[in-house]
């Protein structure tokens, strides 16, 4: 039998509670990596000074805190996340980067702790995806916003162009079988289908919905770095490596240090990532 909402919510908790010592430890590599995702989601909910966003699944605070940089003193941001780990750590960052604009809390992005009407933008990197019922989600995005406002949101595109995460996934296969995924299970790529996204943001009355593959590579000195990373952040991916036994890990290492060599450029290896950028505005009224 499948898990009710709430059994998922509480995995959800606990997989990036866990996880959360792993993003903090490899935050410069990924805030310097991936740095795009988040000028290009700020960008699309029309992120200006003085206004008040709310983040969604902040973990450790992407993009929230470029978020806050731009919306200055006179705007703010709120991030809400359902793991107190991941929050704690981006707390730490906005404390270092000396941003007071910027507050982080605990909560479900299904059941948002918020008034109608309240932000100015919504934004949300990789979260979405995850949600037992994301029609929820997008109907409560469309309550907070206020008319005329823009949410802004990244999940993972098709598997087929995302090497930086299957490649564990097909040496895991080799070991033990999978069940072929459930496409409306949440997962790491739940909303990759062109459209998908869209049209749960058209039902819940969003306009203006634009949507676009965005492609670029994530790049590593080594095989070892690549696999080290991902392995410590990704806890969807984790939760798989856990169920071979501990010869069979060794082996899985091996052979996906192995077969990432193929990406190997001449001064890095460059493994494809392909995001879906998904943006949509509350009608005026
Ligand atoms: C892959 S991490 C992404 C974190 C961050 N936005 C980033 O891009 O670096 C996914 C985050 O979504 C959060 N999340 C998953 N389901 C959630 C829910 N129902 N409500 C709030 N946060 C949720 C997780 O706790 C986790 O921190």
């Amino acid at each position: 039998m499948g898990q009710t909402p709430e059994q998922i919510i509480d995995g959800q908790r606990q997989d990036w509670n866990r996880v959360a010592g792993g993003w903090e430890k490899w935050d410069r590599f990924f805030d310097e990596q991936m740095a795009c995702l988040n000028h290009r989601i700020v960008a699309d909910a029309r992120l200006r000074s003085g206004i008040k966003v709310l983040d969604l699944g902040s973990g450790t605070g992407y993009p929230a805190l470029l978020g806050a940089q731009i919306v200055g003193m006179s705007g703010s941001v709120i991030g809400i996340d359902l793991a107190e780990q991941m929050l704690a750590a981006a707390r730490r960052k906005a404390a270092g980067l000396k941003l007071s604009n910027v507050t982080f809390q605990t909560g479900d992005v299904t059941a948002l702790p918020f008034e109608t009407a309240s932000f100015d933008a919504v934004t949300s990197r990789f979260c979405l995806m995850f949600l037992p019922e994301i029609s929820k989600a997008t109907a409560e995005i469309a309550r907070v916003l206020k008319p005329g406002a823009w949410l802004s949101a990244a999940v993972w595109s098709v598997p087929e162009k995302n090497a930086y995460l299957t490649t564990p996934l097909a040496v895991i296969k080799q070991f033990i079988e999978l069940p072929p995924p459930d496409p409306t299970a949440p997962g790491i790529f739940r909303l990759a289908k062109p459209g998908d996204l869209a049209k749960m943001l058209q039902d819940a009355g969003f306009v203006n919905i634009a949507e676009e593959e965005y492609l670029a590579e994530v790049r590593f000195p080594s095989g070892e770095e690549y696999y080290e990373s991902l392995m410590d952040i990704a806890a969807p991916i984790q939760n798989l490596f856990t169920r071979l036994s501990t010869q069979q890990q060794t082996e899985a290492r091996h052979r996906i240090v192995g077969s990432i060599g193929q990406y190997r450029r001449a001064d890095d290896i460059a493994l494809p990532i392909a995001v879906r950028m998904v943006a949509a505005r509350k009608p005026f009224g």
